[in-house]
């Protein structure tokens, strides 16, 4: 009877420490990082992160009104997701409300910050 008790506390002290660890890991940026290393991400065959490895060269995306992706001029930072996934992942555009497009973006924001990468030396 005792064990029986002493095994349920421990269990529910797992089960407590499982939810709390899960919820830090899956903010939306931590999403849009997985999203970003997925090379069949939106129908495409090319992670992102296989040509802005670990986001470099995004570190000032989140502050642009302008962007320039494949000789175009895109408005938006999903926009320019979007161009990027059209154009270099080959995939389909998805729509700039989406979950994966915010989480795609929350990611892309956390770069600012510095938190994933080192400042790029250029493009
Ligand atoms: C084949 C290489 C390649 C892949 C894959 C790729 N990109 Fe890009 N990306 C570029 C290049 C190159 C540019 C710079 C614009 C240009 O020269 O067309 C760019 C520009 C961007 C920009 C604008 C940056 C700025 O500050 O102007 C964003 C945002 C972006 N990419 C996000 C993504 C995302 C998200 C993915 C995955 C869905 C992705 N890219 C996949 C090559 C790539």
């Amino acid at each position: 009877m005792r064990y029986a008790k002493i095994m349920m506390i421990s269990l529910m002290a797992f089960c407590m420490v499982s939810a709390v660890a899960f919820a830090k890991h899956h903010t939306p940026e931590d999403r849009g990082k997985i999203l970003f290393n997925d090379a069949k991400f939106a129908g495409g065959s090319k992670a992102c992160n296989s040509c802005h490895a670990d986001g470099k060269g995004l570190e000032n995306a989140a502050d642009k009104k302008e962007f320039k992706v494949a000789g175009k001029t895109q408005k938006s930072l999903e926009e320019a997701v979007n161009a990027c996934i059209v154009n270099a992942n080959k995939g389909k555009a998805i729509d700039a409300k989406s979950d994966q497009m915010k989480e795609m973006v929350a990611y892309i924001k956390s770069l600012k910050k510095g938190k994933a990468t080192k400042p790029a030396a250029g493009y």
